[in-house]
């Protein structure tokens, strides 16, 4: 059966999560790569709805600031104070009321401290929900420990007839192990006008959204309650220890698919992968490695150990190992590392090499272009198959201001050089070891800037005697004495 498209999302967002102990608000909290809230908003997200509302309240310049940067197409609906989840629901219907609309169909709600939640298992309550005619579907769960959610009361012939809060129950009720996940479906008109009706007469003295199912059902409407697949999906979130634990297991959830689909994970203990990352086949992600963000990598990929990628793009058959990148682009066969660092702005070329303690910021290095050992490059945009000399460095700034230099096609530049940018060195030429460049290099020509060596000899013996330098240097001149003498 296909699903409709719910006229409405609306997600709860308003608490403070006190558990939380932090000035962020608990559904800013973020786990592999986004907040808690966005998670719910991606699962929420696929069912396509017409409309998507979430309640704030709690720190909510920040809560909207952040919608406003990652999901700027939801609405929002303010619950100034929290009294209760079915006070924040009425928020947000009397909210669409004044904006004139007038909800019918299938309305979802869910909560935002819930980041485990699949857009499938929406689809899947949803299609429950229409399937049976409900006023209301409650997705449930039996979970191994179900205190401190609702319980989900049936009669004696298995008929679903309340949500009793864990604080209103009886002993009897407090030992029944299907909970209320805080995921329905509602009849969008009768929610509208069932949120009118809740009291505020149990412990905490709030409005409980989940008064709706008994409510529902004395006025003759069937509700309904169907069990997740899978209980750690509806895990919420309320402290730092339970964050961390939904991180291990949307972690460990993320990196199962990125197996099933071709991807070798060496270590899945020690790897951590952020939700819209992209793995190509056959490529190998080595131990203790992250890809954050946006991080698209090819196939037949080789990646870690120990590497952090960030926003970046890594090509067909790179090689990346012991790596730091942040926003920077590695092409097809090149080889990174061990030890290197690239900094936004740097795009490695097609096999091009960055070798070990290279930092490589703002800079284009051409196709097949080697940049070997211990060096920086900032601000460069380097050829194809040119080779830059160890231990050199692109002085892009002079204190004020920063600089390019360029590399041009099949340079080879000296060890220990500096190019003191703006310099250009044209295609072909060379430098001499410890080149200081401050002038262009014309195309061909051999560049260098040291001057003629100079000797002083007996130096050592005169100026340091009695060191074990002036001894090893009066032990190789009596050596060669001998030698004249002997021949
Ligand atoms: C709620 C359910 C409980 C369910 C559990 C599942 C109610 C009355 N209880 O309990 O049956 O088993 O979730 O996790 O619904 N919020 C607001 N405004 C408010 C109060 C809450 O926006 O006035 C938001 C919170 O930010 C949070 C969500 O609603 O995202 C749930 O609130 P919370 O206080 O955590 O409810 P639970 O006690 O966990
Ligand atoms: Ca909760």
């Amino acid at each position: 059966m296909s699903v409709s498209r719910p006229a409405a999302v609306i997600v709860l967002a308003a608490g403070e999560g006190t558990r939380m102990k932090s000035r962020l608000p608990k559904v800013l909290h973020e786990i592999c790569g986004r907040s808690m809230l966005g998670h719910v908003l991606a699962a929420a997200g696929e069912l396509d709805p017409e409309r998507t509302v979430v309640v704030v309240g709690h720190a909510r310049e920040q809560v909207v600031q952040h919608l406003k940067d990652t999901a700027p197409a939801v609405g929002t609906a303010v619950q100034d104070e929290q009294n209760g989840t079915g006070h924040a629901v009425r928020m947000a219907v009397e909210a669409l009321a004044a904006e004139g609309v007038a909800l019918s169909g299938t309305v979802v709600l869910a909560y935002g401290d819930t980041p485990l939640l699949r857009g499938r298992t929406l689809a899947d309550l949803v299609e429950a929900h229409e399937s049976a005619g409900n006023a209301v579907t409650v997705l449930s769960a039996r979970v191994p420990d179900p205190a401190g959610y609702g319980r989900v009361v049936r009669d004696p012939s298995g008929a679903f007839t309340a949500i009793v809060e864990h604080a209103d129950a009886t002993p009897e009720q407090r030992a029944l192990d299907e909970i209320n996940s805080g995921m329905y479906a509602f009849d969008g008109a009768l929610l509208t006008s069932v949120v009118q009706r809740l009291s505020t007469d149990n412990a905490k003295g709030e409005e409980y959204i989940t008064d709706a199912v008994a409510i529902l059902r004395g006025d003759g409407h069937r509700v309904g309650a169907a069990l997740a697949r899978e209980w750690t999906e509806i895990q919420g979130v309320n402290d730092r220890v339970q964050l961390a634990e939904a991180r291990r297991l949307l972690n460990d959830r993320l990196l199962t698919e990125h197996m099933r689909a071709g991807v070798t994970v060496v270590d899945p203990a020690t790897t951590w992968v952020d939700a819209e990352v992209s793995i190509g086949r056959d490529t190998v992600v080595e131990p203790q490695t992250q890809l954050r963000g946006r991080t698209v990598i090819g196939e037949g990929a080789l990646v870690g150990p120990c590497t952090q990628l960030t926003d970046t793009r890594v090509g067909d058959d790179a090689k990346v190992r012991h790596v730091v990148a942040d926003s920077a682009e590695i092409a097809a066969g090149a080889n990174v590392g061990p030890y290197a660092y690239l900094r936004p702005g740097a795009s490695i070329g097609p096999r091009a090499k960055i070798g070990t303690f290279v930092e490589v910021k703002n800079s284009q290095i051409g196709e097949g272009s080697k940049v070997p050992h211990l060096t920086y490059v900032g601000d460069a945009t380097i050829g194809v198959g040119a080779n830059i000399g160890a231990s050199s460095v692109f002085v892009n700034y002079d204190g004020v201001d920063k600089h390019r230099t360029t590399v041009g096609d099949h340079a080879r530049t000296g060890s220990d050089n500096t190019f003191v940018a703006p310099v250009h060195i044209g295609d072909g030429a060379y430098t001499g070891a410890g080149t200081v460049v401050r002038e262009d290099v014309p195309p061909g020509a051999l560049a260098v800037s040291a001057g003629s060596q100079r000797n002083i000899e007996g130096w050592v013996r005169r100026k340091r005697p009695g060191t074990p330098a002036a001894e090893a240097a009066e032990r190789a001149e009596n050596t060669a004495e001998r030698r004249g003498e002997d021949s």
